[in-house]
């Protein structure tokens, strides 16, 4: 199993909580994972992306540190491993880490130690997306975000996001960044089609985006449909997480089945295992009982290893891992 899009502070192990907080001296709301966790996942009546957003609040100000950075990227690396995923891309914005007047380098280092450190006796390789974050007022935080990406390309650092609340701050607004990242050839995808429309996703694939986040409301415009698929960019879907952020009214309306048979390059995606109280193979388990045969499902691991961000050469050995399990 393959998952190209995951947020590390959103999929954070809940019981990791009582030690982050302790070490960053924050109080919980709560003394027990049971008690914790409404803190910590979208409620069942989540109205939008902007309050499932609000679920992150307590996970950041819990990672301030090199040395929370490195534990939470730790243990989710080892619950990965554990879950029996070959690939992982994860993906943090480093500018909420500085809080405390952490550097974005020094975060994405302590987040690719944890990940090396996590990972260690288990099958899982990991990549590590740098998201720059939608705002206002970010835009030398974002810069330093790609910066960043740019140095740090090939060792630990596999490409760049932009993931933040898409209906506040529209993609057209964020060419000057991407333009940069275009320049600098860091490999991109961008949170779109989310809680924006068709032409969200239209920008982000002017910009050069290989990947769109998401990517649902592709449905809406038949000639972006065409061209998605016509150019095989990969979709990073995730389910439940849009059904809690209501991109997706109910479960047998997501798109996902039928984009994969129109022939679009479907990938299955958890977001945030946690915030979303889901995991990889249970994305896999809901698509099964709407359907999807085995052969669909060997297209979504071939679509993975495709849109994966890595070399060539990297792909073709993780493509006979993925291979072998099938
Ligand atoms: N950050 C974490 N999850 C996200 C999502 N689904 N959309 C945009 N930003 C996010
Ligand atoms: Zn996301």
């Amino acid at each position: 199993m393959i998952d190209l899009h995951l947020h590390l502070d959103g999929s954070l192990p809940p019981e990791l909580f009582f030690k982050l907080a302790a070490m960053e001296g924050v109080g919980l709301p709560a003394g027990d994972v049971d008690g914790l966790l409404p803190y910590l996942t979208a409620p069942r009546d989540c109205k939008s992306l902007n309050e499932f957003l609000e679920k992150f609040a307590l996970p950041v100000s819990c990672l301030q540190s090199e040395e929370t950075l490195f534990e939470a990227a730790r243990g989710l690396a080892k619950e990965l491993g554990r879950e029996g995923l070959v690939y992982a891309e994860v993906r943090f914005a480093p500018q909420l880490h500085r809080q405390k007047g952490l550097t974005q380098r020094q975060a994405i280092q302590a987040v690719i130690r944890g990940l090396e450190k996590g990972r260690e006796g288990t099958s899982l390789k990991t990549g590590l997306i740098l998201c720059c974050m939608r705002g206002r007022d970010n835009r030398e935080e974002n810069l330093e975000t790609a910066a960043q990406a740019a140095a740090l390309l090939g060792a630990g650092v596999c490409g760049l996001d932009l993931a933040g609340a898409e209906a506040l701050y529209p993609t057209r607004d964020f060419e000057e960044l991407f333009c940069k990242a275009r320049k600098e050839n860091i490999p991109f995808t961008i949170h779109a089609g989310e809680a924006d429309g068709p032409d969200s996703i239209r920008a982000a694939l002017s910009f050069g985006a290989r990947r769109i986040g998401h990517g649902v409301r592709v449905t809406e415009d038949k000639a972006l449909l065409e061209e998605v698929i016509r150019k095989q960019v990969t979709l990073e879907m995730c389910v439940t997480s849009n059904l809690q952020t209501k991109a997706v009214r109910e479960g047998r309306e997501h798109p996902a089945l039928w984009l994969l048979r129109q022939g679009a390059a479907v990938t299955i995606n958890t977001d945030d295992m946690t915030v979303c109280k889901t995991t990889i193979s249970e994305e896999l388990k809901w698509l099964r009982s709407m359907g999807m045969t085995r052969e669909e499902e060997r297209k979504l691991w071939e679509n993975a290893l495709k849109g994966a961000f890595l070399p060539e050469e990297e792909k073709e050995a993780l493509g006979r891992e993925v291979r072998l399990r099938l």
